[in-house]
């Protein structure tokens, strides 16, 4: 069933209430999801993406429920990753030789997974436009890495969109599909995920993008992401919150992540966020056990911390795969600008810390000392050194 969005502008994408995981289970779904998809039928009758595989013969059913598919005169898709493209082949089983306007990475994305070099690509660069009737256009923008190199976004003129596909979006499913409607801490909580997981990598990129888009001084009414609520009340909100997000956001928080065999580390742990509270009281403190706090869940607390303390024993000369795996996942996201320590007890050879330590320097951290190593399990003496790195970190 479609929705209305403005004038002859229609969402017709999936919200998917029972998603648990995203990218595989490498991105946990905590309050639903949605993929957007949408209708415009002006004097052209244009779709801009489609939904994952999964749904895609429920996404057809209801298109075609709405239009006589034959009267799509093109389709617009912002970005080839499955959840987005992943009905185009059903779609195109139907509608054969409809245009698709893509970038032309897009083509190379397409053509990848779907293995149809055939289909009506119509390659399109920043700039470019094409007209839908009714004195309205749909102008490209590419999104270079925001998040994929085939990214890109549509402006449609005279309605005052922006379709920003990734760029902008949350997973987090709302029914009513506005931002005006949706639960206000949960949006921002979703949507501050999102970046943390997914785009930080990007950050300067997107800082660059965020300057571009504001320096056209076009007139956004609304932003239509291809995840979660769509922004027609203040719309440029986001993206002054991406602007913020992407200069290495900070907030005075130190979050400490660690994972433990017999609670050595954990004690350790918890000294270190006392230590902190206790010289800076204004610092927020977070601890977490890897083990048992999803991964993207801690990210997003990493994301606004100025500095994390990172522990895990010793074990077989190295550190629990759990933080090892951990730690990869850290390095992909690509931190700027926090400081770090590191802390862990041993039994024999002791070499947790020094494993940390190379590992977190090779993840962009600035780690400080001293490093908080503990041979069984700590005494009254070892806790000096938490006190030792709380200053450290909160100098
Ligand atoms: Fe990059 Fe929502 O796909």
């Amino acid at each position: 069933m479609k929705k209305h969005v403005k004038n002859n502008v229609y969402w017709v994408g999936k919200i998917d209430w029972e998603l648990e995981s995203f990218h595989g289970a490498d991105y946990s779904i905590n309050h639903g999801s949605s993929q957007n998809a949408y209708l415009i039928t002006e004097e052209k009758t244009v779709l801009v993406d489609t939904v994952w595989r999964p749904h895609s013969s429920e996404f057809i059913n209801n298109l075609a429920s709405e239009i006589d598919l034959n009267k799509i005169d093109f389709i617009v898709m912002n970005h080839g990753e499955i959840d987005h493209s992943g009905s185009l082949p059903a779609l195109m089983e139907k509608i054969p030789n409809t245009p698709i306007y893509c970038t032309a990475n897009a083509v190379k994305s397409l053509v990848g997974q779907y293995h149809h070099p055939e289909w009506n690509y119509k390659i399109v660069k920043t700039g470019d436009s094409v007209d839908i009737g009714n004195g309205k256009k749909l102008v490209f923008v590419e999104m270079r890495m925001l998040h994929w190199p085939d990214s890109m976004a549509t402006y449609m003129t005279g309605d005052n969109i922006l379709f920003s596909n990734d760029a902008f979006g949350q997973h987090y499913a709302v029914e009513e599909l506005f931002n005006d409607k949706a639960d206000t801490c949960l949006l921002w909580a979703e949507a501050l995920k999102y970046y943390s997981n997914i785009l930080n990598p990007f950050s300067p990129l997107v800082k660059k993008k965020v300057e571009e888009i504001l320096a056209l001084n076009l007139t956004i009414d609304i932003i239509a992401p291809s995840h979660g609520a769509i922004w027609r009340d203040n719309p440029i909100q986001i993206v002054e919150k991406y602007y913020e997000w992407s200069k290495d956001y900070q907030e005075d928080q130190i979050t400490i992540a660690y994972d433990t065999m017999w609670e050595g580390t954990m004690q350790l742990a918890h000294k270190i966020g006392k230590e902190i509270s206790s010289i800076s009281p204004g610092t927020k403190v977070k601890i977490f056990n890897i083990s048992k706090t999803n991964k993207n869940d801690i990210m997003t607390e990493v994301f606004k911390s100025k500095a994390i303390a990172v522990g895990s024993p010793t074990v077989g000369q190295n550190i629990l795969s759990s933080v090892g795996g951990w730690l990869d996942f850290l390095k992909e996201l690509k931190f700027k600008n926090k400081k770090a320590a590191v802390f862990g007890c041993y039994g024999w050879s002791g070499e947790s810390t020094k494993v940390l330590r190379e590992r977190l320097s090779d993840a962009g951290f600035e780690v400080v000392d001293p490093e908080f190593r503990c041979n069984w399990n700590p005494v009254e003496e070892d806790y000096r050194k938490a006190t030792e790195i709380a200053n450290a970190l909160c100098k």
